[in-house]
């Protein structure tokens, strides 16, 4: 049986794909057979940031109305083993996404699979909850800005309701903080929220925490999903995130401003 995670904010552009395929990555690098589905109908930016973009031919959709099975929509990742993407259709017609069919794909994953991502588009409209309904985790991703705190609040308020989990009574969806896009100079200078601030607010258990980082540019530009590149403060900071998902205790890095030392300032180096 899978685990279905689903990788939520309620805010846009606070890094929900970037993470969706950064952790999936992450899962299946340790060995986890795993698929991420692009649940964000009419945008479709998840292929793009796993570099399958140019072999898509089927999606989420064409399976839901049974013009195409699973196995010819899912694709294959080229980089890792264990790794499909299922992508989401350009289609402008929202309601195209059934829950009778999201249910009928995920009941025929979830016997293949250990984990299957859902990454939500931003909203708690439909599409939102349709991708967490039935969520056995979810990865509340934030930024440290009061705006993405107020709106991951309100993610975590439909969790607890809105899902398959709270209507059948059974134990709740566990619910994951992911701070993402994390810049402790800025939190310093109290432009921004300190990780602090934000737990205290949202009241969850803190599963990682990414900083603002170049690494994850550069990996988007190139279809490669930052866990790729561990040479960057990003790769490593979703690494730990997956360690942590499959339940190992790890050190929090990357939340403390370092001032960057005089050999260093000479010699450059330091993080990325
Ligand atoms: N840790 C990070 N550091 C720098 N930029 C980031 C980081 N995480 C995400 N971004 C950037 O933020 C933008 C939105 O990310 P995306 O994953 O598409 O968000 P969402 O899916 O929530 O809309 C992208 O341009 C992405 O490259
Ligand atoms: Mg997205």
């Amino acid at each position: 049986m899978a685990k279905i995670i689903v990788v939520t904010s309620g805010k846009g552009g606070v890094g929900k794909t970037t993470s969706a395929a950064a952790i999936a990555t992450g899962l299946a690098l340790r060995g986890n057979k795993t698929v991420v589905i692009d649940f964000d109908v009419g945008l479709r930016n998840l292929d793009l940031i796993m570099g399958c973009e140019r072999r898509v031919v089927y999606d989420l959709v064409n399976v839901i109305q049974g013009d195409a099975g699973l196995n010819q929509a899912m694709i294959r990742d080229k980089r890792v083993e264990n790794l499909h993407i299922l992508p989401a259709s350009q289609t402008r017609d929202k309601d195209a996404l059934t829950s009778e069919g999201v249910e009928k794909i995920l009941d025929a994953l979830t016997e293949d699979f250990d984990f299957i991502i859902c990454d939500s588009p931003a909203g708690i409209e439909r599409g939102a909850q349709l991708a967490m309904y039935f969520a056995d985790e979810a990865v509340v991703v934030t930024n440290p800005e009061v705006s993405s705190v107020r709106d991951s609040d309100r993610i975590l308020g439909l969790l607890s309701s809105k899902t398959r989990r709270a209507e059948q009574n059974r134990d709740p969806v566990k619910e994951h903080l992911l701070i993402t896009r994390y810049n402790p100079s800025r939190v310093d200078g109290g432009d921004m929220l300190n990780l602090d601030d934000i737990c205290e607010i949202l009241a969850i258990d803190l599963i990682g925490l990414i900083p603002e980082s170049e690494a994850v540019l550069r990996a988007s530009n190139q279809g490669i999903p930052v866990t790729h590149d561990q040479k960057s403060d990003a790769g490593q900071a979703y690494t730990d995130t997956v360690s942590r998902l499959l339940g190992e205790t790890v050190p929090l890095r990357f939340h403390e401003y370092q001032k960057k030392g005089l050999l260093s300032r000479v010699f450059g180096g330091g993080r990325r």
